[in-house]
């Protein structure tokens, strides 16, 4: 199959439009059995539930080319396990699992162009959303559903690639104690908007949001849980019910544990613990494991060993061992594996 003619090599993180997407729709009580279209566009009504109250909620995964050519998506049944929590959380129909699994391979497999060659560095972002469509005035949830899911091809989330970057200590909350902070809802995103676009202005790369209750706890990033590693090589995450709880995260945890036999924790993690840590990365779908140099707290800085010129030696073993098991150069757990084509 021929590719699309695409410089790989230097994508960033950004919207290309690849041809086909899945389309499902929600009403009477059901789901229609779905279809792929070309057409990008949605129409919905001015007084949409999405539009007014914003009754959305997303998901992100990817499809990779292995060394032996096949293409295949990293763990999609727990995407569809977190899309439907997250649904039922925004009193939304959840999209059936097993469906979700056959969209995100019918969709890869229509836009099988657009899956970057192995060893580019780039890979196919797959965006599985889905919101309320019809009209809604008083506040209530919709009674109509579309599901759908688009693909576009991608390189690394963070400007530079796999170099340390800075980030800051937002003033912001990201996730209220018993909100939606551990489901993947778009108001999640839209209210941290302002705290990331003031981060850049600053100059950092993203925020590290504390506990909004006490502000004594580490949570997350806006987009990537952190995962820290301890000077005798622990590796330690935040563990809050305001976390998005994420899948690199928790393949990450077991690739330390059962293929690197580490220590792991996953745990509370007060932010005067920082100073104490080796290493840190922020870890998620898009950030793949992105190191942290260096945290910016209120004119203190909190600077980790492993310092600014490249990722720390452990963090690196994480990083070769996730990617080596999701581009096929390392063995992969029972199921974790999708090949699609
Ligand atoms: N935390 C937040 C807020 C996110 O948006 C994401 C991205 O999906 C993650 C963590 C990482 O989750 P995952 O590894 O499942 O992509
Ligand atoms: C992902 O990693 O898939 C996300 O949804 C994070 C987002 C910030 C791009």
């Amino acid at each position: 199959m021929e590719k699309a003619n695409i410089d790989w090599e230097n994508l960033g993180f950004g919207y290309i439009k690849t041809p086909y997407r899945f389309v499902s729709d929600y009403k009477n009580g059901a789901w229609d059995e779905g279809r792929l279209t070309e057409d990008d566009k949605v129409v919905i009504t001015e007084c949409a539930g999405v539009l007014q109250y914003a009754q959305t909620c997303f998901e992100g995964l990817k499809a990779y080319t292995t060394l032996h050519g096949d293409i295949v998506c990293f763990r999609p049944d727990l995407n569809a396990r977190r899309m439907h929590d997250s649904a039922l959380r925004l009193e939304m129909p959840a999209f059936p699992q097993d469906k979700f699994v056959d969209a995100v391979r019918q969709v890869v497999k229509a836009n099988a162009a657009y899956v970057p060659p192995y060893g580019s560095g780039a890979t196919l972002y797959i965006r599985p959303y889905m919101f309320g469509s019809d009209a809604v005035i008083g506040v209530k949830p919709a009674n109509e559903y579309q599901f759908r899911i688009f693909t576009t091809p991608v390189g690394p989330y963070f400007k530079g690639g796999v170099k340390p970057i800075v980030i800051k200590v937002s003033d912001f909350d990201r996730a209220a104690p018993h909100g939606t902070g551990h489901i993947k809802a778009g108001l999640n995103y839209a209210m941290s908007l302002h705290a990331i676009v003031t981060a850049h202005q600053e100059g950092f790369a993203e925020n590290m949001y504390l506990d909004p209750a006490t502000r004594s706890k580490v949570e997350e990033t806006g987009g990537a849980n952190f995962l820290f590693i301890t000077k005798d090589g622990t590796v330690v995450t935040p563990k809050s019910d305001s976390i998005l709880p994420s899948i690199t995260r928790r393949s990450l945890c077991y690739v330390a544990e059962h293929y690197l036999g580490m220590k792991v924790e996953h745990r509370e993690v007060l932010f005067s613990e920082l100073k104490d840590f080796a290493e840190c990365g922020l870890c998620g779908t898009a950030a793949v494991i992105s190191p942290v140099g260096k945290i910016y707290d209120h004119g203190k800085e909190i600077c980790f060993p492993s310092g600014m010129e490249k990722m720390g030696p452990v963090i690196q073993k994480l990083y070769d061992t996730l990617t080596g098991i999701q581009m096929g150069r390392i063995e992969a757990p029972e199921g974790w594996i999708e090949v699609i084509a």
